[in-house]
C-alpha cells in the first residue's frame, strides 16, 4: 500500500456518477491538516452526475468521459491520472466496473465504499434486499477494488440496525450517515 512520505498528502482522485454526497464528505475530510490525502481530481462518467458541483465549490479539476467506450475512456483516465501524480483512487457511487487492466495499473490503490455488509449483497439494491429478507442489521464496507465485483480485501465496516418501520429509501439514509463516518475512518487505516 502507499504509506505516507513526509508531510505531502497523496494526490487522490474521486470517481462518481451521482450525487456525490460521499465526494462532498471525502473533499472536507482532506482538508483536515493530518488527512492522508488531498483530492485533486473528480471523475464522472456522465454530465448528469450533481456531484460534479462540488468541483466548482472546492476548485478541484473535474474530468467526465462516458464509458460507450470504456476502453478509450479508461486510456484517457490512466493519462489524465499521470499527468496529474495521482497515485490513490477512491470510487464513490461510481456505477461503471473498471476493466482489470486499469486495475492492474493502480492495484492495491483504489477503493469502494458499498452500502451493505460485503460480503452480503454485492452489488446494486442491497437496502431492498436487505429489508426484503427481514435482515435486523445491514451496514456499509469500504474495500479493495479488484476485478471481481464488491469483492476486495475488506478494510472496515459498520453495522446499521433495520427496524420494522425502515423503508428502502429510509434505510438508505441511514447507511449514507454512516458512509460518510466511515470512509474518513478507512483512508486514515490504510495510510496510518
Ligand atoms: C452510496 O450509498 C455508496 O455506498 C454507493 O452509492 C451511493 C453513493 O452516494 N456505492 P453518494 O453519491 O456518495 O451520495
Amino acid at each position: 500500500m502507499v504509506k505516507l512520505t513526509g508531510l505531502k498528502k497523496v494526490k487522490t482522485a474521486v470517481f462518481i456518477s451521482g450525487t456525490g454526497s460521499n465526494l462532498k464528505n471525502l473533499i472536507k475530510f482532506s482538508k483536515i491538516k493530518n488527512s492522508p490525502i488531498s483530492i485533486d481530481l473528480i471523475f464522472s462518467n456522465t454530465t448528469k452526475a450533481k456531484g460534479l458541483k462540488f468541483s466548482n465549490q472546492f476548485n478541484i479539476k473535474k474530468y467526465i468521459s462516458n464509458f460507450k467506450d470504456s476502453k478509450i475512456a479508461e486510456a484517457k483516465i490512466l493519462n489524465l491520472l499521470k499527468k496529474e501524480n495521482i497515485s490513490f483512487i477512491c470510487l464513490a457511487g461510481f456505477m461503471r466496473i473498471l476493466s482489470k487492466s486499469f486495475i492492474r495499473k493502480f492495484s492495491g490503490k483504489i477503493v469502494n465504499i458499498h452500502p451493505s455488509l460485503l460480503p452480503k449483497y454485492k452489488g446494486l439494491d442491497t437496502h431492498i434486499k436487505a429489508i426484503k429478507n427481514k435482515d435486523k442489521v445491514t451496514g456499509c464496507t469500504v474495500h479493495f477494488v479488484t476485478a471481481k465485483l464488491d469483492s476486495g480485501k475488506i478494510i472496515i465496516q459498520k453495522k446499521v440496525k433495520i427496524s420494522k418501520k425502515d423503508t428502502p429509501t429510509s434505510l438508505a439514509k441511514k447507511v449514507l450517515r454512516q458512509e460518510h463516518k466511515l470512509y474518513p475512518v478507512a483512508i486514515n487505516k490504510i495510510f496510518n
